[in-house]
């Protein structure tokens, strides 16, 4: 019993049984989803599968039409202002404030959570610093490349260290190579603080590399799989492409 309950502890995200409608479009059907504390959770799934509706359940920017959805043990509508600091979200687009500096765009986090000035300064560039943008600290996004902005957005969610980072197409809009090394700096960052989180990706490839599993979605926001990343060997051509073909089935 005890370890029942242990093991329902470790829920940091926990959506069960969940209905969203939009007038008479059913976005999400009846989803159960849930991620361990410190597990990282791969979405795939078309245009259209649900993917930022799940998004916007988790941030508490919609509220579910019935079933429940748990983060960190709070209800994401109901418990809105306790919520803030315990969850971010990089979005596709990096959304930086222009007139700030990469330092002040990563401190904005922690400004409206009450840090102060100095120690939020501080912070703010040690983070810059891990996702090595170290040498950029007072630039103006304008002066940044799309990528270095991608960074920066990633360092302002990771400095408000929260039990749950969400990831929407964080490094679709990037070239290969520095698409890369940014995934490498997110797994690094993200096993270093433990965080869990959830990252929803068009790529399949970049799903089975971040994800300790990945959850394929099909419309309306169905679990149509859940893989377990460790069973599959990216290295090896052929496997990647019978599971790309797999992959595209499921969510078709
Ligand atoms: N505010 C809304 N009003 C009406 N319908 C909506 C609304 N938001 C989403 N939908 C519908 O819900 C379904 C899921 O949309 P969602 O944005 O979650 O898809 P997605 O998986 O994020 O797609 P994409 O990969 O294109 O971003 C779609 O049919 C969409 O048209
Ligand atoms: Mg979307």
């Amino acid at each position: 019993m005890d370890d029942e309950r242990n093991e329902m502890d470790e829920r940091v995200i926990d959506v069960a049984d969940v209905e969203v409608r939009f007038d008479d479009v059913v976005a999400v059907d009846g989803l159960d989803f849930a991620v361990r504390r410190g597990e990282r959770v791969a979405v795939l799934g078309q245009t259209g599968a649900g993917k930022s509706t799940l998004m916007n359940l988790l941030i508490g920017a919609l509220a579910p039409t019935s079933g429940s959805v748990r983060v960190a043990g709070l209800d994401p509508v109901e418990d809105w202002s306790a919520m803030q600091g315990k969850i971010a979200i990089a979005f596709q687009g990096p959304r930086l404030l222009p007139w700030r500096t990469a330092t002040g765009n990563v401190a904005v986090g922690l400004q409206v959570l009450g840090v102060g000035r100095e120690q939020r300064t501080t912070k703010a560039k040690d983070w810059l610093r891990r996702v090595n943008l170290g040498d950029a600290l007072d630039r103006f996004p304008s002066q940044l490349s799309g990528g270095m902005r991608q960074r920066v957005a990633l360092a302002r969610a990771f400095a408000v260290e929260p039990e749950v980072l969400l990831l929407d197409e964080s490094f679709s809009a990037l070239d290969e190579v520095t698409a890369s090394r940014l995934r490498a700096d997110f797994l690094r960052v993200a096993e270093e603080a433990r965080t869990t989180s959830v990252i929803v990706t068009h790529s399949i490839q970049e799903a089975f590399e971040l994800g300790h599993r990945v959850v394929v979605l099909r419309k309306p926001a169905v679990v149509a799989h859940v893989y377990t990343s460790a069973d599959h060997d990216l290295s090896d051509p052929y496997a990647v492409a019978h599971l790309r073909h797999e992959v595209h089935e499921l969510m078709a």
